[in-house]
């Protein structure tokens, strides 16, 4: 596992978009195959999205060959629903750079066969080639994607019930309102991610510090899903200096100095 630690949130959230960037310029450099990127929602990415838009507008960067795939939906929302992952996706990243519509997917959270629909999500990543890049965020119990505490860490996209925990958190982009957050969700498996032939786990703030902790620190378990991350060859969790303050010192000093000599 690498693990970056950046001064700020500003800081790591351009060090993400970075990475992105370079490996879809690769990817067109070297191929004409679509590179295939897996994405979260939340507060976490957006200023990742800020900056990937900020390098498509400087003429630095194309998604015309990119495809997506995010992580996860609500069930019960419709794509046009304001609070829907589907609206979110279109504010924060879709409508401001050259992704090609038809290579954007979500699940649907209006699905009249949510079974169905996470098995037509897992076969449509799978005809797509595998996913080349999944960038996630963290929940503050270390939830990765919507895999609450003690989902298998062999799961595949399926239907699951949210903690209160996760609805509280969720509400503030409802409006505060808990019984306006929706129940459940459809989400990737943790298996699912861990396919992606490179996972980045992007950290911010003293909120995700014990997730952080967990996820570099502790136990492979699935008490914190995002712990499975360390059985992936290619894992990076990216974090600022705040969601770092739970690591030993020795931990801490060990990352910031072997990615000083990389450089
Ligand atoms: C939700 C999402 C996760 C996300 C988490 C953290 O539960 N399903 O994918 O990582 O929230 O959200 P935030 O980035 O807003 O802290």
């Amino acid at each position: 596992m690498r693990l970056i630690i950046q001064d700020t949130a500003d800081d790591a959230s351009r060090w993400t978009a970075r990475h992105i960037a370079d490996r879809i310029r690769r990817r067109q450099r070297e191929s004409d195959a679509p590179f295939v990127l897996g994405l979260p929602t939340g507060s976490t990415p957006e200023g990742t999205y800020r900056e990937l838009i900020r390098l498509h507008r400087a003429g630095e960067l194309s998604f015309a060959n990119v495809m997506t795939f995010n992580m996860d939906e609500y069930v019960g929302l419709p794509a046009d629903h304001p609070q829907s992952y589907h609206a979110f996706m279109r504010e924060h990243l879709f409508r401001h750079v050259d992704l090609r519509p038809e290579h954007t997917h979500l699940l649907d959270g209006a699905a009249p066969d949510p079974e169905l629909e996470c098995a037509r999500y897992e076969r449509l990543i799978a005809e797509a080639g595998g996913i080349d890049l999944f960038l996630g965020g963290v929940g503050e119990d270390g939830h990765l994607a919507f895999n609450e505490p003690f989902s298998s860490l062999c799961s595949r996209t399926r239907v699951k019930t949210l903690t209160e925990d996760t609805r509280r958190v969720n509400a503030r982009f409802f409006g505060g309102d808990l019984d306006r957050v929706p129940r459940q969700a459809l989400t990737v498996g943790v298996a699912t991610v861990l396919e992606a032939r490179e996972v980045v786990v992007l950290a911010l703030g003293r909120r995700k510090a014990r997730a952080v902790q967990q996820c570099v620190e502790g136990p492979y378990s699935h008490t914190s899903t995002v712990t499975a991350l360390q059985t992936h060859p290619h894992g990076i969790v990216v974090c600022d200096d705040e969601a770092a303050t739970e690591l030993r010192v020795s931990t801490y000093r060990y990352f910031k100095e072997i990615e000083r000599e990389q450089r």
